[in-house]
């Protein structure tokens, strides 16, 4: 059976214009981790963007708008359900990937633009949905635009050690090309942080 964890709508501010009544997820692409498949289902408006991934893990679960399908300056939509508190946990985070070696920094960003609209979790498979600015003008993100959109996305089994703790490496991932929709407004990509 699914368990759910949901965030009363009535916490929040700005974003409860949007959510307050769930946004119609109109949109779905398949998202190929190999041999696996992944889906991801999204809805937009003139300022926010919503969507539910569905990712075979019961651990964690990561989907990134990335400037060339590389890790390297990726924004990245970061979630798990804890398996001992059944509780969904969504973070906004920030990856980079020092060219010279390779090392990976997947930090969290200071500033917290992903709003859980709920997740749960089955025996093989998480779904969290979100929801987010178009635009946040924070330095860490990128901006959801008209034109196609390299996405990332990759998945662990197990959670990780806590809500601030290391991350272990993927032990899947891939990345593809989505066109979020024509009725994104125009951004300017030059202005990508306002
Ligand atoms: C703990 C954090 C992470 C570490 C240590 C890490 C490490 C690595 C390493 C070593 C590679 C090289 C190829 C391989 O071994 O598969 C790689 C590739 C890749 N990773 Fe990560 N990764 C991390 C997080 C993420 C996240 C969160 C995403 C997606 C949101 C992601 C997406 C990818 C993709 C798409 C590639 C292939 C990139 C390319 O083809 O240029 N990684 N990662």
């Amino acid at each position: 059976m699914l368990k759910l964890w949901c965030l009363p709508l009535v916490l929040c501010g700005s974003w409860c214009a949007v959510s307050a009544v769930p946004m119609q997820l109109s949109h779905f692409m398949t998202l190929s981790f190999g041999a696996a498949r992944g889906f991801a289902r999204w809805g937009l408006n003139s300022t926010h963007v919503e969507i539910e991934l569905t990712f075979p893990t019961t651990g964690w679960m990561a989907f990134g708008l990335s400037p060339d399908g590389g890790m390297d300056d990726s924004d990245v939509l970061f979630g798990y359900v804890d398996d001992t508190s059944r509780e969904a946990v969504i973070q906004d985070r920030y990856l980079e990937q020092d060219p010279a070696t390779y090392r990976v920094n997947f930090q969290l960003d200071d500033q917290q633009d992903w709003k859980l609209v709920y997740g749960m979790q089955n025996n093989t498979h998480t779904i969290m949905r979100a929801a987010r600015k178009l635009q946040t003008c924070d330095k860490q993100d990128h901006p959801f635009t008209r034109d196609g959109q390299n996405v990332i996305f990759a998945l662990h089994p197990r959670d990780p050690a806590g809500k601030t703790g290391p991350i272990i490496k993927h032990s899947a991932r891939g990345n593809s090309i989505i066109d979020f929709g024509e009725a994104l407004p125009a951004i300017n990509a030059a202005k990508f942080h306002c």
